[in-house]
């Protein structure tokens, strides 16, 4: 009925669907995860209840989580060892739990949730507790299984999301593992004082920058998303943190347009995925600035030699990726370390867009549950 239909509209505060609602609200989730973290140039998450000490001895990470947080994770790992120099492991939970992982008690598990129910993610932090390590959770759901059964916990200020396929849950996890990344670089006495400041408010700009993207980037995303809405297939690739970005960019564009998207570290490209590339194919590529971007460039140009349609995520002043990309989605430039978190808001858009046109339920994809509370 009517009276529905505008309950509906105001939920959705004035946005077609949860999904774009949601997205939008990224710049605000930034902002709260990072509210209160900087006291006197240094990093403050007292919920974790370990010293300083304890922290000190951390030798070994397993970040372990589902489906999109095990995406987080990814992102995770590159910044825990860059910065903290521990090594540090990224599982699915349900991989972790089954098998016999080294753990020992200066093992530090970072178990990451949305829903804090997952029953994969559970089992594997109670597994990883009764062999010693300690767990730190990050969650959405304020005591929830995954807060109650951690020995302490961040939460991520993403509010509820309705959405089923996670996208300011995720952008939240990715900043607060960023704040973890950089409290055990700051412990373990690999980062000063000032680099911890600096990267502080190098992240909390951000949240603008994000802001700026929402505002701009709807006209390329949309010409970017007509070019693939009739493929049946399509190759999501980076280098680095662009890898991990892309593999998130290719879950969402599966979860919920149903178009088939794979992603790949793009140096494996010619080890099987090239072969893949017929005239028109679309390649989604995170050519963002980094250390790696002229190996990804060459990545780019191998594929479009096979006829591949490249869709690029190019830092704005770069002018030079047109020559290598049929469409390009600019996105302000920030330190390879954060790129995940401006990059992959226009690949939520992306795959948001491509399912719009293809006619889905962004908010309800078929087969899909917001939480799997069952094995
Ligand atoms: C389900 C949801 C995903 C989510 C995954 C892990 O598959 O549909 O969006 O990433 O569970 O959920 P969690 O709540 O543990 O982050």
């Amino acid at each position: 009925t009517h009276v529905d239909w505008d309950i509906d509209v105001a939920e959705k505060g004035g946005y077609p669907d949860f999904m774009l609602k949601e997205i939008h609200e990224q710049p605000r989730v930034i902002r709260d995860t990072l509210a209160g973290r900087l006291s006197a140039g240094s990093l403050v998450i007292d919920e974790l209840d370990m010293t300083a000490e304890e922290l000190n001895l951390v030798d070994r990470v397993y970040v372990i989580a589902c489906g999109t947080s095990y995406h987080a994770g990814l992102i995770a790992k590159n910044l825990i060892e860059s910065w903290a120099r521990i090594p540090c492991e990224v599982e699915v939970a349900s991989e972790f739990r089954y098998r016999n992982p080294i753990i020992t008690p200066t093992t530090l598990v970072v178990a990451v949730s949305q829903s804090g129910e997952t029953a994969d993610t559970l089992a594997a932090i109670r597994d990883a507790r009764v062999k010693g390590a300690k767990v730190f959770g990050i969650t959405n759901v304020v005591g929830s299984p995954v807060a109650r059964e951690s020995d302490g916990v961040i939460y991520t200020k993403a509010n509820k999301e309705i959405a089923v396929a996670s996208t300011k849950s995720f952008l939240g996890q990715v900043v607060s593992l960023t704040l973890l990344a950089m409290l055990l670089g700051q412990s373990q006495g690999e980062l000063t004082g000032g680099q911890v400041k600096l990267l502080f408010s190098e992240l909390a700009d951000t949240a603008e920058q994000v802001e700026r993207i929402l505002a701009e980037c709807t006209d390329s995303v949309d010409e970017a998303a007509e070019a693939m809405v009739d493929a049946a297939s399509a190759l999501f690739i980076g280098r680095g943190m662009g890898a991990a970005t892309s593999y998130e960019g290719a879950l969402k564009m599966k979860e919920i347009s149903y178009l088939h998207a794979e992603a790949y570290a793009a140096g494996e490209m010619k080890h099987g995925p090239i072969a893949l590339i017929d005239e028109g194919f679309p390649v989604v590529a995170i050519a963002t600035n980094s250390a790696v971007y002229d190996k990804v460039v060459s990545n780019l140009q191998e594929s479009r030699a096979r006829g591949a349609c490249i869709i690029a995520v190019a830092t704005e002043g770069d002018e030079d990726i047109k020559k290598h990309a049929d469409h390009v989605i600019y996105v302000p430039k920030v330190r390879d370390a954060f790129s995940p978190i401006t990059a992959s808001v226009p690949l939520q858009l992306l795959s948001r867009a491509v399912a719009v046109k293809r006619g889905c339920d962004v908010d309800q994809p078929r087969n899909l549950a917001k939480s799997v509370t069952v094995e």
